[in-house]
Order: structure tokens, then C-alpha cells, then sequence
């Protein structure tokens, strides 16, 4: 069944794919993804023959006539009580070792190294000095419902739209005006919350100029849904080109450049 459904990782692709990463951030995410896809698919193929082996042993058992398989009808009854006895220590025998793995030494092999997987990837999102050469600083604020993007360097800002240097880290810088919002670029990096009062750092990178997509992966109202914003990776000279040249829009709070249409105007 699970090669069966290999052709449909093809539907895995697209703007908005953690399966599809095009930096570094979002790499290590996919990494850890399909770490954890292949365990559990390795630990569900396991359950499935240890069930039916499980299901196999107990017809074998109950294959023979009488309660005890083996004891012959006038055997002793101390004989008889002594079997119990020892079958009844298996079995705590087998429950210890059910515990005692299943219940201790898997789930601590599991998480250590989910831990060990997932550790690296998480720093990969954090803004540490010095894994990065010189990133740049971008300051996204969540609105109801739209996306204001500034660049604190020379003062341009940006509505629904993203425009960073392919092969550079960016530090975004993330708040909100109003709400919890959730600043998700899915291909470049790792989800963040917006959230009021706060400033929260998460680094994306794209590795190559293009168009990627970012998305509200918060609820935050009626216009949720259409709080997407246009990320463009522009090659890095582009860019610098752009960020120098371009006229500093003033800074409109308004929420009447919001995208989304009033929730009565959709069907
Ligand atoms: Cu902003 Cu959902």
C-alpha cells in the first residue's frame, strides 16, 4: 500500500510545499519530515508483523484440545498446578519486558533522537550571530488582514509582498498590530507567530532567484484566508539595486489596503 501511494508524493510540490524546500531553513525541516515519515512508516510495517505473528502464535496454541496443550489426562494435579504457576511467571515476564521496552526504552531512543534530528533544524531558524555572513534585517507586521513589510535599512516598505536576496539569510523580524497572525513562507523557512507586544526572529533563505509564497497560518479573523503575501527572491545585485532606488512608501496603517474582500462579497 505504501509504495502504492508513491505517485501521489508528485502532489507534494507547489508554492506553498514544505516538501518542495528551496533554502537551507526550510531544508532542515524537510529533512526532519521525512525522518519522521520513515520511522513511523518502519515502526507501522513492524506492528503490522508483530500482530501477525502475534495473531498466528495464538491459533497455533489453541490449535491442541485440551486448556493445557501437552498435559495428559491423568497427569498429576500438583503437575498441573505447577504449569499454571509457570506460565502465569511468563507471562509477568513478558509484561516486564513489554513495559520496560515498549514502554521506557523505545519512547527514550524515540525522542532522543527526534531531538537529535530536530535540534539542528530548529537553530537553522533562529537568528544565531555568525551562522550567517552579514543577514539582512526585514520587519513584517501582521494587520487584519494584510502584511506590512519594512525594510528598517533605508525605509521601504511593502504591502502582501516579499522581497528578499537569493543566497542570503533574511532576519524577519515579526509582530502584529492587532491579533495573533502566523508568518509562514512554507518553501523558505519555518512558521512564526505574530503576535501583539512582541518581537519574534525567524531566518529564512532562498537559494535561488523566483516567486514563492507566504501565508496567515493563524486564524485570525474573516479575511484569514486571503492574508497571503508574494515573496520574490531577487538575484542579490537586483536586489540591493531595488532596496537603494526604489521610493520609500510612507507608512499606512490603514486596513483599507487589506486584499481580502468582505466575507459577504465571497460566495
Ligand atoms: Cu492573519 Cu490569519
Amino acid at each position: 500500500m505504501g509504495i502504492g501511494l508513491l505517485p501521489l508524493l508528485g502532489g507534494c510540490r507547489g508554492p506553498l510545499s514544505v516538501l518542495d524546500p528551496a533554502g537551507p531553513s526550510a531544508d532542515a525541516i524537510a529533512q526532519v519530515w521525512w525522518w519522521m515519515f520513515g520511522v513511523a512508516a518502519a515502526v507501522w510495517l513492524l506492528m503490522i508483523v508483530l500482530g501477525a505473528l502475534a495473531m498466528r502464535a495464538g491459533r497455533d496454541r489453541s490449535g491442541g484440545k485440551g486448556e493445557w496443550p501437552g498435559v495428559e489426562e491423568g497427569e498429576h494435579r500438583s503437575g498441573r498446578e505447577a504449569r499454571r504457576a509457570e506460565d502465569g511467571a511468563r507471562q509477568r515476564r513478558i509484561a516486564r519486558r513489554c513495559l520496560v521496552g515498549g514502554g521506557l526504552l523505545l519512547p527514550g531512543a524515540a525522542i532522543t533522537a527526534l531531538l537529535l534530528f530536530g535540534s539542528p533544524a530548529g537553530f537553522h531558524q533562529l537568528p544565531w550571530p555568525g551562522a550567517a555572513a552579514a543577514p539582512l534585517r526585514v520587519e513584517v507586521t501582521g494587520h487584519q488582514w494584510w502584511w506590512e513589510v519594512h525594510y528598517p535599512d533605508t525605509g521601504q516598505r511593502l504591502r502582501n509582498e516579499l522581497r528578499l536576496p537569493a543566497g542570503r539569510a533574511v532576519d524577519v523580524h515579526t509582530r502584529s498590530a492587532d491579533v495573533i497572525h502566523g508568518f509562514w513562507v512554507p518553501r523558505l523557512g519555518g512558521k512564526l507567530d505574530a503576535v501583539p507586544g512582541r518581537t519574534l526572529v525567524v531566518r529564512l533563505q532562498a537559494d535561488a532567484p523566483g516567486t514563492y509564497r507566504g501565508v496567515c497560518a493563524e486564524f485570525c479573523g474573516h479575511g484569514h484566508a486571503h492574508m497571503t503575501m508574494v515573496v520574490q527572491a531577487m538575484p542579490a545585485d537586483d536586489f540591493d539595486v531595488w532596496l537603494k532606488t526604489a521610493p520609500a512608501l510612507a507608512a499606512d496603517r490603514t486596513p483599507a489596503v487589506a486584499t481580502a474582500p468582505a466575507p459577504e462579497a465571497r460566495p
